[in-house]
């Protein structure tokens, strides 16, 4: 797996990441087979893992994910070397998910990711979402206060507009936005937020970047999809990661996993290399994907 940098001048991690939310939410596999699939996608070269303390089930056991990809990392002789991205301003309410951003929420939040994660230093900590109720620079002022005082090394946003990346940015160092960007939503290429972050150093992570589990099997059904893929010798999730990598170099995709296999087809996903042409015709393939051209609403999770 080729790497790239986090942020302008920060460590240097894999050009594709792995998503780790369906190891924690419904659906979920057994813990064993979870942290086998951790194992593998370190196996192929993956060295990013983003999650979130709200990674879970329900309100009793927030911070799942966090401890899984603790407990995984720990276990494998490549684990050392791997970086965890977290999250924190989403609460669980039973089953329920809530946008709680208030600055004295995301620091015990925060704190209790320490621990979860078992780190002296979360390496990327994200604002999952802005919360309606609260004055988006509160919730990005504790950010910065949390980097302060060297709980986090990184900060991150997600979910976020233009604006309010360039808000953020006026308060403390962005290193990365996370975004819902797929084959049916690209408004980040148009609204201005791609560009920000190419010029910015700042390393844009989409989400859902084959269109969330919902949608991603319609990849293979699509029939212009299955062709091109053939023509490639590739899958059509396979060529969806490598577009992206293509198209805008700064980004670092973050396919969500819940099997080996999905793991191995992004390191395959690494090494394919799309011609123009090829590139021109798989956003052809996109445009009669069913639902292309309404993008679905980002939701955060
Ligand atoms: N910030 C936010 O608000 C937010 C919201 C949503 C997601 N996220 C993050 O973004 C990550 C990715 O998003 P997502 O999980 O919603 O959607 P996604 O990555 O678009 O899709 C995940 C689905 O794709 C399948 N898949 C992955 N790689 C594949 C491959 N090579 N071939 C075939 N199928 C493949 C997975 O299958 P298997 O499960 O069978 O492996 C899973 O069902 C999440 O895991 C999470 O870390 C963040």
């Amino acid at each position: 797996m080729q790497t790239q940098e986090l942020g302008r001048g920060g460590p240097r991690v894999s050009r594709i990441g792995m998503g780790a939310l369906p190891l924690s939410f419904d659906g979920r596999p057994p813990r064993d087979a979870a942290l086998k699939v951790v194992w593998r996608a370190l196996e192929v070269g993956i060295t990013f893992f983003d999650t979130a303390d709200s990674y879970c089930l329900h309100a009793g056991e927030v911070g799942h994910g966090e401890r899984l990809l603790r407990e995984a990392l720990a276990a494998h002789p490549a684990g050392a070397g791997a970086l965890v991205a977290t999250k924190g301003g989403i609460a669980r309410d039973g089953r329920r998910m809530r946008k709680d951003a208030h600055p004295a929420t995301l620091r015990r939040a925060c704190h209790a990711s320490l621990r979860a994660l078992g780190a002296e230093a979360i390496e990327l900590y994200q604002l999952h979402a802005p919360d309606p109720r609260v004055p988006f620079a509160d919730s990005v002022g504790a950010l910065a206060g949390l980097l302060a005082e060297g709980s986090v090394l990184r900060v991150g946003l997600s979910n976020v507009t233009l604006a309010q990346l360039d808000e953020a940015r006026a308060i403390v160092a962005v290193t990365s936005v996370q975004n819902h960007f797929n084959p049916w939503d690209r408004s980040d290429a148009r609204s201005g937020v791609l560009d920000a972050c190419a010029a910015g150093g700042i390393t844009y992570l989409p989400f859902s970047p084959l269109g969330g589990s919902r949608r991603v099997a319609l990849l293979a059904q699509s029939p212009g999809l299955a062709a091109l893929a053939r023509a490639q010798g590739a899958t059509a999730a396979e060529l969806v990661l490598a577009w992206l990598l293509a198209r805008w170099p700064a980004m670092l995709p973050i396919p969500g996993a819940s099997r080996a296999g999905s793991v191995e087809g992004a390191a395959r996903a690494d090494a394919l290399r799309l011609e123009p042409a090829a590139l021109a015709a798989l956003e052809a393939a996109f445009a009669a994907l069913p639902g292309a051209g309404r993008a679905p609403a980002a939701a955060a999770a």
